[in-house]
């Protein structure tokens, strides 16, 4: 079989999963990357075997070898370059968040509603095999009717720098870096309900510690701290049309005791934990029972997850069907985040439209 010809925009930090991934799938082949740093798209070229190197995604973009391509750049870039990729024929991963707008996440939905090409939304938590195992349960109906999720991503030092400091180019703090990983999965886990309202606060109190030492973090390719200008500690209550809540708090600095990731959905019939490992509670003959579910890793595995997200992109582009994180969901996920920062700066509860 011929390989998928694909080309990565964008050779920062997460690119490097991409790539791992896309090389270790046997129906895909690297055949080109762009960066607007030449030398870092230089290294990823050869690092990874591509062809054809590039600095302006339109050239990458004219090269027909690319049949599809992953968009690893910084967000406010993310919708125009999704939306020139499927115009020029090309399947399209593109990491999340979808856009930096609700009107770019519609125009993107837009622009691959008027082709035949697939996007995938980089909502990579759902790819994880825990999460699938827990969404196979909940449709069994194990749990009951889900009614109640928490999700926490509390780092107390892990401000990124560069670009994500800058909600000119990244569009916010951890409510749309890495409350949008959080926030997607429980919304998928309960079955995608549709929104009501949503009711959130976002502070901007301790900047991003740069002064702390002897604790290391996630850093952007261009690591700088001296411009911040995104909130540190964001917190929502999200209702849903059918009765159901998930309440949210992601932090990038908090004087917390130790970082914490929690996602926890309860329903009624039982109830489990993704994070910070997976765990299934339920009641049988007057009894609580705490179960665990015998797997390779209970943890979150980074690296499966990522496996298996770049194998079902590679899959659905190959045989056109329907990605697991497609771009309504995107969409949805902007409008969420919207209404938070809306409702913060509003100091009261939005309505979604439904
Ligand atoms: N799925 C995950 O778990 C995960 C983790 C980290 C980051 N991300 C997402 O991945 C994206 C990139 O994050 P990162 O941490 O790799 O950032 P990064 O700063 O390390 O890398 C981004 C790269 O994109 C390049 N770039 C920016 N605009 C470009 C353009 N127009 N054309 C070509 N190259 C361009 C930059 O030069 C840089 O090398 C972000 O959207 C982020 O939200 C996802």
């Amino acid at each position: 079989m011929k390989k998928l010809g694909i080309g990565v925009i964008g050779t920062g930090s997460i690119s490097e999963s991409h790539m791992n991934a896309y090389a270790a799938n046997e129906n895909a082949a690297i055949v080109a990357v762009c960066d607007l740093n030449r030398e870092r798209a230089g290294k990823a070229a050869e690092k990874y075997g591509a062809s054809s190197v590039y600095t302006d995604y339109h050239d990458l973009l004219a090269n027909p070898e690319v049949e599809a391509v992953s968009i690893c750049t910084w967000n406010h870039t993310h919708a125009e370059i999704a939306i020139a990729a499927v115009k020029a024929g090309k399947h399209v991963l593109v990491e999340k968040p979808l856009s930096m707008t609700v009107e770019e996440a519609e125009a993107v939905r837009d622009a691959v509603r008027s082709t035949d090409r697939i996007l995938q939304v980089g909502f990579v938590r759902r790819y994880d095999a825990n999460a699938q195992l827990a969404k196979r349960f909940t449709e069994q109906g194990e749990f009951g009717e889900l009614y109640y999720a928490k999700a926490s991503l509390i780092r107390r030092l892990g401000n990124p720098g560069g670009w994500f400091a800058d909600k000119e180019r990244s569009g916010g703090g951890p409510l749309i870096d890495i409350g949008v990983h959080v926030i997607d999965l429980s919304w998928y886990l309960m079955g995608r309900p549709k929104v009501k309202s949503v009711s959130g606060n976002v502070y901007n109190k301790l900047g991003n510690r740069s002064n702390v030492k002897g604790l290391s973090f996630y850093q952007a390719a261009d690591y700088d701290a001296s411009r911040n200008t995104v909130e540190d500690l964001a917190n929502a209550l999200i209702r849903f049309e059918n009765g159901a809540s998930l309440l949210v708090e992601v932090s990038y600095a908090l004087h917390a005791k130790s970082d914490e990731s929690a996602v926890r959905l309860y329903g009624t019939k039982g109830g489990f934990e993704i994070d910070p490992e997976l765990a299934i509670v339920s009641e049988r003959h007057d009894t609580i029972l705490n179960v665990t579910p015998q797997v390779d890793s209970l943890k979150f595995n980074f690296q499966q997850a990522f496996q298996s997200e770049i194998d079902s992109f590679v899959a659905s582009a190959t045989t056109g069907t329907e990605p697991l994180s497609p771009v309504e969901d995107g969409l949805t996920m902007m409008r969420i985040l919207r209404a938070i920062y809306e409702s913060a700066e509003q100091g009261k509860e939005i309505e979604l439209q439904s």
